[in-house]
């Protein structure tokens, strides 16, 4: 892999992917590689190796890493987004980076505003710098968390947002400057209002990696209980190699939008977590209630689940459940996984990988 100014061959399009190690870069990425884009990447220094999801799906002896070039550069250090833009040159531009994590967005919310909030100005304002306003195709990483305490069920893009913590604050900032810099500048700018996407790619401490690492474990006897939080909280979830598609998609349009992606379906963390079990092999009954609620093994009566309200959030969203007929009608974006194959080939890949490490 090219790190820096070491320019990959010049190819067809080129696009400039922030958050290249987290879960969407590392599909993003895949898809443009194999489209024939030239994709840069910026990456964060980190103290151990931070690119195994680049590993995992672009293999270190895949041809395709010829055209990807990874330059050091971080959405709070305006030089170094400027260096990027300025050696990348992109036709397309995919602003995937954040602090993403809801929960841990209310411990470091000053912090989580400076990356997701003001990054996305930053990262305009390199452009424009770079004199590529007029060229430049903008892709940003808005969310469904932007609707928060939700006016109505399913939402759309004309839905109200009301976010309840710093992360969905912060991105309703983000979400305001795509629009203003598409009506201030003109600039090709859109934004992706996307509901849960998980893949086994999934950072660990996300409710549904959580869910699946743990079955997996407590099935081979490495790890005796799963502690979770709220189990009543309900979630539109799909998976990300479809997401990172529409992403794309947005970009093809003739005229800049804003789009919704999302499954349609919605099930509780309760759910997510009796169909992973069972996946492994473990029937799941419920018993007891709020704090005191526990997931028992059907056949033994051991408690496999139980609730600690440190995973808790000071305001919650409690439903998430999303209409994409206008990204499936303008863009024919249409997703291949249901609920229950995303829940299986996350199950899969952590079973393979947890009986294959010690
Ligand atoms: P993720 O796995 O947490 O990846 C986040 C990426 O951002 C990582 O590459 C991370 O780098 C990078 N990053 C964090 N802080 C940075 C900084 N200060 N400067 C530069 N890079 C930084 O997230 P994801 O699930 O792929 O999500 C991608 C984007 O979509 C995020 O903006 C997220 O908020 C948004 N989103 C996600 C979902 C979803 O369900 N996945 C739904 C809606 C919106 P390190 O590897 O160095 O930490
Ligand atoms: N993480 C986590 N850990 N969540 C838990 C737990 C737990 O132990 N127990 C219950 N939950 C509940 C959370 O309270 C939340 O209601 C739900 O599970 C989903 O939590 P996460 O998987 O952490 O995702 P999220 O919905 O808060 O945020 C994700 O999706 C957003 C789009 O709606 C992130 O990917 C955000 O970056 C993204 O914008």
């Amino acid at each position: 892999m090219n790190i820096s100014k070491q320019k990959p061959p010049k190819s067809g399009r080129r696009a400039l992917v922030t958050g290249i190690t987290g879960q969407d870069g590392a599909y993003l990425t895949r898809r443009l590689l194999e489209l024939g884009y030239e994709v840069h990447g910026l990456i964060r220094r980190c103290s151990v190796p931070n690119t195994s999801r680049l590993d995992r799906l672009i293999p270190p002896d895949s041809p395709l890493r010829e055209r990807l070039c990874l330059h050091f550069g971080d959405l709070t250090d305006s030089a170094s987004l400027l260096r990027a833009v300025e050696s990348a040159r992109p036709d397309e531009l995919y602003n995937l980076a954040a602090q993403s994590h809801v929960r841990v967005s209310f411990d470091v919310p000053d912090y989580t505003a400076e990356v997701d909030a003001l990054g996305v100005l930053r990262l305009f304002e390199a452009v424009r710098t770079a004199g590529l306003a007029e060229k430049i195709r903008f892709y940003q990483a808005s969310t469904s968390e932007l609707f928060g305490k939700v006016a109505e069920t399913p939402q759309n893009e004309k839905t109200p947002f009301h976010p309840r913590s710093p992360y969905g604050v912060a991105k309703l900032f983000a979400f305001w400057t795509v629009l203003n810099h598409r009506e201030a500048y003109g600039i090709y700018a859109v934004n992706g209002i996307l509901f849960n996407h998980e893949s086994p790619l999934r950072g660990e401490n996300f409710i549904t990696r959580k869910i699946t690492l743990a079955a997996a474990r407590i099935a081979l006897g490495k790890q005796d209980r799963l502690t979770l939080g709220n189990l009543d909280a309900r979630r539109d979830w799909g998976h990300a190699a479809d997401y990172v598609e529409g992403m794309r998609l947005m970009l093809t349009a003739e005229t800049p939008d804003d789009y919704v992606l999302a499954s349609g379906e919605d099930h509780s963390v309760r759910q997510f977590a009796e169909i992973a079990f069972e996946k492994v092999g473990l029937a799941i009954r419920w018993e007891g209630k709020g704090i005191e609620e526990k997931g028992i093994d059907q056949k033994t009566g051991r408690v496999l689940i139980s609730v600690d309200p440190q995973f808790f959030r000071p305001a919650e969203v409690d439903l998430l459940r999303g209409d994409a007929a206008k990204a499936r009608k303008k863009l024919g974006w249409t997703p291949r996984y249901d609920f229950r194959a995303l829940v299986d080939e996350m199950v899969r890949a952590d079973l393979k990988n947890e009986s294959n490490s010690p």
